[in-house]
């Protein structure tokens, strides 16, 4: 379908409470995603995999196609190879505490980088503290990616049995060449798992392409549902992988002194599982592939250049991370010499422009720079160049009434 703005921005009812500047911590959702949710509980809504009647036959089949959705989303080679989480962080979690907690020891380590989120730290460093394994960082490099020749070193180490990476980050919107790590990865020997939380509304996906060995993404970051999110695995991986959540649903058979697991996706997918978010995780999905990667990019593109020659007029500004707005993606960070970013970000608040402040769960890479919080703005499908207009004039209020 032809790109037609001004009509997608349309289909955005919240749009009209402010600019939305804030879409990297969560997406806002379309109209036809809203009411596929409203549809289903209307119609067809029962437990899925469980009931012998009408309605349960309806919701696994609309759970079942929005797995097939998603497969075809990220181009994995089957459907059981996703398996629905509640989003990005149990995905990580997930792949730490049953593939890490069985394969890593006192010898091995997992390399992360100082572009991750918290979810991608955090379940690394307590499979440390359990299992006695290291935690190794990659550092920036000149150009505020990460460093290949550092990770190079590490790998050559041969300890390292998992790289686990960013394909977007949160904070700079450095997009991080996947490709390339991957492939070094496997070359010494060790997985790959790509947080691309960040990264899947705003480029296309291709687990297989890729070659990763695992990838999580989350729904409300995708115009889709909060609490749904996606860990895709390699079936070999994932068959010979433990559970991790247990009881219902996840069976094949159940004694009084053990128990056997059902096949993948099933065995990862414990209780009832997030049914109408599936739904709208499928709606979201159906609708944004109606529209070319390369519009969705190429608008995307311009409202990041639009930012940056924004922001570059404000006296006492500094962006984080890449001096060329090429190398940035989705969103960007900022401080103001002088005014802490949660004051600045409240006062351009209330006047209608809504931003983050903090750290954006991203602790480490904000040392790094030598702060201890900013102020984003991050993007969607559905911002356009007059929201990036509001950004200069707001901020040079709120710097009038901190001076
Ligand atoms: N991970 C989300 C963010 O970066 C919440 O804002």
């Amino acid at each position: 379908m032809s790109f037609n703005h001004s009509d997608i921005r349309l289909q955005f009812p919240i749009l009209k409470k402010g600019t939305y500047l804030d879409s990297a911590a969560t997406a806002q959702k379309p109209q036809v995603v809203i009411d596929s949710m409203k549809h289903f509980y209307e119609t067809e809504n029962a437990n899925v995999h469980r009931g012998m009647h009408m309605l349960s036959e309806k919701a696994t089949t609309a759970f079942e196609e929005a797995r097939t959705s998603v497969q075809k989303f990220i181009n994995a080679k089957s459907a059981e190879e996703i398996i629905f989480t509640s989003g990005s962080t149990e995905g990580i979690n997930l792949v730490a505490k049953t593939w890490g907690k069985e394969n890593l020891g006192e010898e091995d380590s997992v390399l992360i980088t100082l572009l991750e989120h918290h979810s991608n730290i955090t379940p690394w460093i307590q499979l440390k503290d359990e299992n006695d394994c290291a935690v190794e960082w990659v550092e920036l490099d000149q150009n505020e990616n990460i460093d290949i020749t550092q990770l190079d070193k590490h790998l050559a180490n041969g300890n390292v049995k998992l790289v686990a990476i960013t394909g977007q980050s949160n904070v700079t919107g450095v997009r991080t060449p996947l490709k390339e790590i991957i492939n070094k990865t496997h070359e010494a020997g060790a997985l790959a798992l790509v947080d691309a939380a960040q990264l899947s509304a705003h480029h296309p996906i291709d687990v297989q392409d890729l070659e990763c060995d695992f990838l999580v993404l989350s729904g409300h970051k995708l115009y889709g549902p909060t609490g749904i999110g996606v860990l895709y695995g390699k079936r070999e991986l994932l068959e010979s992988m433990p559970p991790f959540l247990t009881g219902g649903g996840m069976i094949k058979e159940v004694k009084r002194d053990h128990f056997t697991c059902a096949a993948i996706p099933t065995k990862f997918e414990a209780g009832t599982p997030p049914i109408a978010q599936a739904v709208g995780l499928r709606t979201a999905i159906d609708w944004l592939l109606q529209f070319n990667w390369e519009d969705i990019e190429a608008h995307e593109r311009s409202l990041i250049e639009k930012s940056f020659s924004e922001l570059r007029k404000i006296e006492g500004l500094t962006i984080l991370g890449p001096s060329d707005p090429k190398n940035i993606s989705g969103c960007l960070s900022f401080v103001i010499d002088g005014i802490h970013p949660h004051d600045l970000t409240d006062i351009i608040g209330q006047k209608g422009v809504f931003m983050r402040a903090g750290h954006h769960c991203a602790q480490p890479l904000h040392e790094h720079y030598g702060i201890p919080a900013s102020t984003r703005l991050s993007i969607g499908i559905y911002n356009n160049g007059e929201d990036i207009e509001k950004i200069t004039p707001a901020i040079q209020e709120a710097i009038k009434i901190f001076s």
